[in-house]
């Protein structure tokens, strides 16, 4: 077999240099690479695939050392159903992820990767999830044919030399293995965004720690430090370590006193996480400060003290485009002004990015994300709706710098939250860690729009339904077991910024307007602040807000924060339908939870408001 050159960084560490050697010889690149993760290494790359069509450098003077690239319109974005746990045993992967036997899904995977990278090179992209040498990180290694991954990495993670010190001679590492899935013969002419979706894969051996992607280049198909490693792999790490892996935003709350509290938040995608925790306090709120630790991911770890210290595993955003405007988040729009990279936005006459939602009025002519002329009355979109920026944390201007602090923060609330049009108001508290547990287990969240235009809730349990790397009623046992062991676990809180009123209009402003529910929440994680004893958890009064700066009608408030109680029960009942599908697994505690939720509902009035329950 012909020798396969490895260049770059010197490997020392064995395991994964046998790793290399025998991806090497099954994939078949023509070399290999090592990342340093060095700007001169990253300029060659970006240099490399502006000639290849890959990249499209943008304006250098409005958008310095920033590309767009377009991808396939076959590959735009997470492919759930081509996602699979392969854990040893079927009922360990749980009735929410695709699983097939692991011993079969390798004879599959030789047969993929065998000589698929025949024509290009292979990367070794060392990583670390979380600051270098934290007790709360680990390090990763993706091997990808794909620059762009390599690239985007490099904003993503902490990647690089310094990584392959960490990991030294003997360290172990999570294996990432990630390819495009398209081998060039001599002679064939590459794409600029070569992808195989006919035989794509994303697959997960949860108890070798290891990752295989096959055929998209796209986001968290193909970044698999991200939803792959940080949360799926992540959260079977943490279930057998006993810490967490979620789907959470890490924000930090300063008062004007200097007095800074940091939450945890879970939201399913595209229900403002990103909005959230770069948030610019209101009128009102003047000496308010929100500090951004992370957008996406938490992982969560009680220290010695038995307080949970959380640290964002990545290093950079990778945010949804549309809709970000200096209106709804001037935050992110600063961030991305350099060193980014725009995937299936639109590009302007002037080299420069656009996307529905940045500015009221389109510009009169754009190349829109498949590459073809735009106009405002062509009737399509100019950006894809799954449209994305990859910027590095350290750019946004709410950054806070103990991001890489290796300890990371303590965490005094978890906030969990859904996108609902109705039934669900606006902010309670549940009752306890247990209660808690169970309210963010049985959220939901309004997605898609049915056939007759109502929409449909998905319950998406703790927002880990697409990311739970094992079988989720053992997850959230895992939860329960975390509380137990925590002197004073954090309140845990239950959110929804976007219920709406009879003609269809959202009831509460959101975004900055937002930080007046912190407040209340803040207040009562640190044990003081009012709340009303309710069947759903206790919730604020009125006078219980902050309302300086904001004329808001009490009204409105009152009707946020209703529950019509029939439709609760109905709620409360179709939680069984939920738990159903986990059998015997289900913690205990959930039923009685249940029971309790529903003794609640079914004790006082016909239609419980808040206003009768303080009086
Ligand atoms: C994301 C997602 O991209 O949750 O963060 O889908
Ligand atoms: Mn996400």
């Amino acid at each position: 077999m012909k020798e396969i050159p490895i260049k770059g960084d010197e490997i020392r560490n064995e395991q994964l240099l046998k790793w290399i050697q025998e991806s090497a010889a099954l994939c078949q690149p023509d070399q290999v690479y090592v990342c340093g993760g060095s700007e001169d290494e990253n300029r060659r790359l970006c240099d490399e695939m502006v000639k290849t069509g890959t990249f499209i450098r943008l304006n250098k003077e409005k958008r310095p050392n920033s590309f767009l690239a377009r991808s396939d319109p076959r590959d735009v974005a997470r492919m759930e159903g081509k996602t699979y746990v392969c854990s040893i045993n079927k009922s360990d992967a749980g009735p929410t992820n695709n699983w097939v036997n692991p011993a079969e899904m390798k004879e599959t995977l030789i047969q993929l990767f065998n000589g698929c990278m025949r024509g290009r090179t292979m990367y070794v992209i060392p990583f670390s999830m979380g600051p270098l040498g934290s007790k709360i990180a680990h390090v990763g290694v993706e091997i990808t044919d794909s620059p762009y991954v390599v690239v985007s990495m490099r904003i993503m993670t902490r990647m690089g030399r310094p990584v392959l010190n960490v990991l030294g001679n003997k360290g172990s590492f999570v294996k990432c293995m990630h390819s495009v899935g398209v081998p060039l013969a001599s002679g064939d002419r590459d794409t600029p965004w070569p992808c195989n979706p006919d035989k794509t894969y994303i697959i997960h051996f949860p108890e070798e720690r290891a990752i295989y992607s096959f055929g998209s280049g796209y986001g968290g198909n193909a970044l698999l430090g991200k939803k792959c490693f940080a949360l799926r792999i992540a959260s079977v790490m943490a279930r057998d370590e006993g810490w967490l892996a979620e789907h959470m935003l890490i924000m930090g709350v300063e008062s004007p006193e200097g007095e800074k509290t940091y939450l945890g938040a879970a939201f399913p995608s595209a229900c403002g996480k990103t909005n959230l925790v770069m948030m610019v306090p209101p009128k009102g709120f003047e000496g308010w400060k929100v500090m951004t630790i992370g957008d996406d991911i938490a992982w969560i770890k009680a220290d010695e003290n038995g307080v949970l210290r959380a640290i964002n595993p990545e290093a950079g955003f990778f945010g949804v485009a549309p809709g970000t405007s200096m209106k709804s988040n001037p935050n992110a729009m600063l961030t991305l002004n350099r060193n980014c990279i725009f995937t299936n936005v639109a590009l302007t006459d002037d080299g420069d990015v656009w996307w529905e939602g940045m500015t009221d009025e389109p510009p009169p002519h754009l190349i829109d994300w498949q590459g073809l002329d735009w106009t405002p009355d062509c009737k399509r979109l100019a950006a894809h709706p799954n449209a994305r920026f990859t910027a590095p944390i350290n750019q946004c201007p709410t950054y806070d710098p103990q991001w890489d602090n290796p300890e990371g923060v303590p965490i005094k609330a978890f906030i969990f939250g859904g996108r609902m049009s109705k039934d669900v108001p606006m902010v309670y508290e549940a009752f306890n860690w247990s209660h808690g547990v169970y309210v963010a287990a049985t959220m939901g969240s309004e997605a898609t729009a049915a056939a007759e235009g109502q929409p449909e809730m998905r319950r998406d349990p703790m927002a880990m339904l697409p990311f739970c790397g094992y079988n989720m009623a053992d997850y959230w046992s895992h939860w329960l077991n975390i509380g137990r062991q925590l002197n004073d676990p954090p309140r845990i809180f239950k959110v929804n910024w976007f219920r709406r009123d009879e003609n269809g209009r959202f009831m509460w402003p959101g975004f900055g307007e937002n930080i007046r529910i912190l407040k209340w929440i803040i207040n009562r994680a640190r044990g003081f602040g009012y709340g009303v004893e309710s069947p759903m958890g206790f919730m604020p009064r009125l006078q219980d807000i902050c309302w300086e700066g904001l004329d808001f009608d009490s009204a409105t408030f009152y009707k946020l924060m209703s529950v019509d109680r029939e439709k609760a029960k109905l709620e409360a009942t179709s939680h069984e339908e939920l738990f159903d599908k986990f059998f015997d697994r289900l913690p205990k505690e959930f039923i009685h939870h249940r029971e309790l939720l529903k003794s609640r509902l079914w004790r006082s009035s016909e239609v419980w408001k808040l206003e009768r329950a303080i009086f």
